[in-house]
């Protein structure tokens, strides 16, 4: 009944007046979102900004952020729009995110979207050391640093905010042959359905996990499909979700690939998994994913 009323009966909701403010006639809040020239944020930033959110986008490509800002100001032309440079794979210490949270003090952030992730599937033994670095700076230590110093901010509005993190179904699931990129994930799913928690006894943030499967974007380049959604529809079915439930797949289609994926067990699927990333790493690099312990040894 709870997947029913979800799916079918759900409706989108109008998130300016869940978190917004309005002062002397004008949207004065803001959609902060790691991520957001490209994919589901860019998707995001669409969704919201048509409810009338002023979107400021923080990453690392300053061409593709004005890019895309400056389209959305063309199509949603009461927007205001920013953008902050920062490239999360080289920012580890917290103080790194302090100095954003500093910059971002000046904006009403009422939604706050943490998004920005990237995967290359390899086997563990045979992955570069910076890139294992680069993997948990940016999929999971930009979560954790940034909730940190943004929360004081968050939770000091004169109305409810929203804390989303776009981590992934294989933040649920581990898959042998991308275990990086699985644990990183795993780090912001915990971080989020725990800080869901303890915020909810003051009522002040919704925080909400987004753990798709295949989503059609820059980083899976398959065309949408029945098992693949598009950004646009998967970012509105986890809208759809945000201050309802603690966590979502989003669409029902990757509710039944959970499902099915528990269903054949755990080794089926390890097996299944790691096919699957060591065929898409052959595709990708033309060469068998394996250890080499003496390319290790010279990082
Ligand atoms: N696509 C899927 O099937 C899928 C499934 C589950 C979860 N996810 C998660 O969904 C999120 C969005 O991914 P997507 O599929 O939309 O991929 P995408 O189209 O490649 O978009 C990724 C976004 O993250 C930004 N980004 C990547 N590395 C960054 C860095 N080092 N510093 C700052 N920004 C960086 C990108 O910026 P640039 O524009 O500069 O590249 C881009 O805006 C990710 O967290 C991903 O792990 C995706």
């Amino acid at each position: 009944m709870r997947l029913f009323n979800q799916h079918f009966l759900r409706r989108e909701q109008d998130h300016y007046q869940n978190y917004g403010i309005v002062k002397d006639g004008k949207n004065i809040s803001w959609v902060a979102i790691t991520g957001g020239s490209d994919g589901i944020g860019l998707a995001f930033c669409h969704h919201l900004a048509k409810q009338g959110f002023n979107i400021l986008m923080i990453g690392r490509s300053e061409s593709k952020m004005t890019e895309k800002l400056n389209e959305l100001k063309k199509q949603y032309q009461k927007i205001d729009t920013y953008y902050i440079l920062a490239d999360f794979s080289k920012l580890s210490h917290y103080n790194d995110y302090e100095r954003i949270a500093q910059r971002l003090k000046q904006y009403d952030v009422a939604m706050l979207l943490l998004n920005a992730g990237y995967g290359k599937p390899e086997r563990f033994d045979a992955k570069e050391n910076i890139e294992v670095e680069e993997a948990v700076n940016l999929n999971a230590l930009h979560c954790i640093y940034m909730t940190k110093a943004m929360l004081p901010q968050i939770q000091n509005r004169d109305k409810k905010s929203a804390l989303l993190y776009t981590s992934s179904s294989l933040g649920v699931l581990y898959s042998p042959g991308n275990i990086d990129y699985c644990f990183s994930k795993r780090l912001t799913s915990f971080l989020a359905r725990g800080i869901h928690y303890e915020l909810s006894q003051t009522n002040k943030v919704d925080v909400m996990t987004f753990e798709p499967f295949g989503v059609s974007s820059n980083l899976v380049k398959t065309k949408p499909n029945s098992l693949i959604n598009s950004s646009e529809y998967a970012s509105a079915c986890a809208l759809r979700d945000l201050g309802k439930e603690i966590s979502t797949f989003g669409s029902i289609s990757h509710y039944f690939q959970y499902w099915l994926l528990i269903a054949i067990g755990e080794t089926r699927r390890n097996k299944m998994f790691y096919n699957f990333y060591t065929k898409q790493f052959k595709k990708e690099y033309g060469q068998e994913s394996s250890s080499d312990l003496s390319k290790n040894n010279k990082n």
